[in-house]
């Protein structure tokens, strides 16, 4: 754990209150090296975090104390199953050691194998680290931007599967909408959890074979699962020496829209859009008889081998975004290209989740998927379709540039005011940022409404901040709410 106190630089006379709370960003370290490939998916799971109050601020990075992590550091190496380590005929035998390790009782593999390095995630007072192959993990963030580990979550036992990265609460409602998928079937269980944090009954949603379903929406009325053809693939993985799970780029997309209260799911609608894999959805709503979703499509998800190595890192990352519409009375699907590549990790002010809203920010990433900027898109503004570039013009309002060798993180809005009544757009983006040439990282905070390339605040970090995965901004009012767990 590294702490220090830094001084937030605030550029202009800006309400700072809001900004009190923690901003925090989990990403992959592996603690131990990995037994065969590593994998960008496979590090422990590790939050920066970023304790803001009245213009000071403390930094502080710690390790999601896993069971998988307590368990390894107990043997003193990695012993636990990898993706990197599912390739080929050694695959197999990993698939195999964790089962007889299991068996033998020399891992506990019944839970807690997961990483907690996905994203974050508050509900019902709880601050959760997520992966989509495990339960969540509870963290606690103490006044002084601290962070402890209180242990797995299964809602009273009633979570028995694992639960995606990318669950969705209901600003309005204050529910959590969640799932997990396995490789048995139906592989995908829907879940739903009220204000209280209760977890309701399992909903089955049966696809025809195992996938990784890396996200979900939700709207007023409905959720929406994405049936994409990247495969739980074993026996090719043995075969042709490829990754556990393959792309099928003749497959179509399949988009399925339930009735988000549904007991079971009788009542599902499947609509077919041409092939595509996604990760990450900006938001949903509904206009009329359609289910609106604004999405970040990328042709192939990469996510095999290259030249006989796995990749470490993504390449030719060429995700766009896209505006989806399913019809609930005709069964028919159209969708709309918005912008050029490449554009990731999509964030809205989630005082609109599940309602129709008019900006969504997000990363600009370079051919190696790193985050080369933050962009501001107008969904109310038409693109321009000759577009090849991310630049300002058409439905594209703002971008900030991170400048040659400055690469970044996630942004996260934070309204000035939460909930619907002020503008969409009055906040801040905050990020993480790392310049290679100096080796120095920081914490940005820009205008989320001008976009202005004057940043808000920047605090500089003692130390180097690794890119990572997905960020979250605990506000003063949920961390001081956690403080009674
Ligand atoms: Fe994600």
């Amino acid at each position: 754990m590294i702490r220090g106190f830094w001084v937030v630089h605030y550029g202009k006379s800006h309400n700072q209150n809001c900004l009190n709370g923690e901003f925090a960003r989990v990403g992959s370290n592996p603690k131990f090296a990995p037994v065969a490939g590593y994998h960008w998916f496979d590090g422990d799971g590790m939050i920066h975090g970023l304790r803001i109050k009245d213009g000071k601020a403390t930094y502080v990075s710690r390790y999601v104390r896993t069971s998988r992590l307590k368990q390894e550091e107990f043997f003193g190496g990695a012993k636990f199953m990898k993706i990197g380590d599912l390739k080929g005929l050694f695959g197999l035998l990993m698939v195999n050691m964790k089962m007889l390790r299991g068996k033998l009782k020399v891992l506990d593999v019944s839970y807690g194998t997961g990483t907690a390095n996905t994203a974050l995630v508050y509900h019902h007072g709880k601050l959760l680290a997520l992966s989509e192959a495990d339960k969540p993990y509870v963290l606690k963030v103490l006044e002084d931007g601290d962070l402890q580990t209180l242990g797995l979550l299964d809602y009273d036992k009633r979570l028995s599967h694992s639960f995606t990265a990318h669950p969705k609460l209901d600003p309005f409602t204050g529910e959590m909408f969640t799932f997990g998928y396995s490789t048995t079937p139906p592989y995908i269980t829907y879940r739903v959890i009220s204000k209280d944090g209760f977890m309701h009954d399992p909903v089955p949603i049966t696809l025809p074979e195992p996938i990784m379903m890396h996200d979900f929406a939700i709207t007023e009325n409905y959720a929406i699962f994405m049936d994409l053809p990247l495969y739980f693939r074993p026996k090719e993985m043995v075969k042709e020496n490829t990754l556990i799970f393959a792309f099928d780029a003749t497959k179509k997309a399949r988009f399925g829209v339930l009735p988000r209260y549904a007991k079971d799911e009788l009542l599902i609608k499947w609509f077919e859009l041409p092939n595509c894999f996604i990760f990450h959805n900006a938001n949903a709503w509904e206009e009329g008889d359609e289910v609106i979703l604004i999405t970040c499509r990328l042709e192939n998800p990469g996510l095999d081998i290259a030249n006989g190595t796995i990749r470490e890192k993504l390449e030719n990352f060429i995700d766009e975004l896209y505006e989806m519409r399913f019809n609930m009375k005709t069964g028919m699907a159209s969708q709309r290209k918005l912008s050029a590549p490449a554009v990731d990790f999509p964030r809205v002010n989630d005082s609109y989740t599940g309602r129709k809203q008019q900006y969504v920010y997000g990363t600009t990433l370079d051919s190696n998927a790193k985050v080369t900027g933050i962009i501001k898109f107008d969904l109310q503004a038409e693109p321009e379709s000759e577009k090849t570039k991310l630049d300002v013009g058409g439905n594209v309002q703002g971008l900030f540039d991170l400048g040659p060798g400055r690469f970044g993180s996630e942004a996260v809005f934070v309204p000035r005011e939460p909930g619907i009544t002020s503008e969409e757009d009055d906040g801040y983006l905050i990020f993480f940022v790392h310049d290679e040439v100096t080796g120095k990282s920081a914490v940005n905070v820009i205008d989320a409404k001008t976009m202005s390339s004057d940043p808000v605040a920047v605090v500089e970090l003692p130390h180097r901040v690794p890119y990572g995965f997905h960020a979250f901004f605990v506000t003063e009012d949920q961390l001081q709410a956690q403080a009674k767990l």
